[in-house]
């Protein structure tokens, strides 16, 4: 009893540093979610990230709700075990397909997170009683969560959407910021679906490589949508309100993925802006 008094205080304080210091979880499909680790690490560099690539089962926009959220949750599976405090789903079709499945599953073991909420909460904030345009894979745009979240703000915002499944196939394969590319986007936002919109949501994390060619298209009449930078200020809020933002970075990020080729290698430099170590970690043995 005695020692436990005496000890107590130090183990608290050892489980709060502890606490504080587990790392970040983020996971895509594949790589398209690197834009978003990015930007965290340039918003939080304190911040340790364990990052997991599922490009095993690359793309996730053209699967069932079911298929994706089998391998979400195959996925908290290890995020938790790498002791993660947050997970964050950043990728926008299973962030449509499995974030409140995944949610209950994750339950206390960590906090979890999509990056659909907060570019809702800042549509409802900019443009309300405006026409804001959305574009993402066939998962994100059939599902209707932009929608349903956009509705329920009860802010008179007409959403129009459409979904662009050639684009993120397109970027991963490198054709951005030439004239194929220039040309795909051209043919998906002349589509009368996207008629009249002010602002335009980037719905798939792949997409802020081609945010300047989709401005360059719209010519300054549409707001184009970036989420990763408020994905990443989310983050810190959440980081901050919990008390569990880290002091000092702890260690090395991890980057894994679910089948390894040398060209994801290669291309995740496009998306991190920096060269990534992948380590190969498949889910089912
Ligand atoms: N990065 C994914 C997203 O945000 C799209 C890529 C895929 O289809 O797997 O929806």
């Amino acid at each position: 009893m005695i020692c436990f008094s005496i000890i107590s205080p130090w183990f608290k304080v050892m489980v709060k540093a502890e606490n504080l210091e587990r790392p970040i979880g983020v996971f895509d499909s594949g790589i398209g979610g690197l834009t978003v680790a990015k930007a965290i690490k340039a918003h939080l560099p304190q911040e340790r990230l364990v990052y997991f690539g599922d490009t095993a089962h690359l793309p996730y926009g053209d699967k069932s709700t079911a298929a994706i959220q089998a391998y979400s949750v195959k996925i908290c599976d290890l995020l938790i075990r790498q002791n993660c405090k947050i997970i964050l789903i950043a990728c926008n079709s299973a962030s449509a397909a499995a974030y409140e499945l995944v949610r209950e599953y994750v339950g206390r073991k960590a906090h979890v997170l999509n990056v659909i909420d907060p570019v809702v909460q800042l549509v409802g904030e900019r443009f309300p009683q405006r026409t804001v345009g959305l574009i993402g894979t066939k998962q994100t745009v059939n599902s209707n969560v932009y929608k349903k979240k956009i509705d329920d703000l009860n802010a008179g915002i007409c959403l129009k959407s459409l979904a662009t499944p050639l684009l993120a196939p397109m970027i991963e394969e490198g054709f951005f910021n030439n004239t194929i590319s220039e040309s795909v986007i051209q043919t998906y936002l002349s589509d009368p679906a996207l008629d009249g919109i002010e602002a335009l949501i980037l719905g798939c994390t792949h997409y802020p490589l081609i945010k300047e060619q989709i401005a360059a298209y719209y010519k300054g009449r549409v707001e184009v949508l970036d989420a990763s930078e408020l994905v990443a200020r989310h983050v810190g809020a959440v980081l901050t309100q919990l008390g569990i933002a880290s002091a000092r970075l702890p260690g090395e990020s991890h980057f894994y993925v679910s089948d390894y080729t040398a060209s994801f290698e290669a291309s995740t430099q496009l998306f991190f802006q920096k060269k990534v170590n992948l380590k190969h970690y498949p889910l089912w043995e």
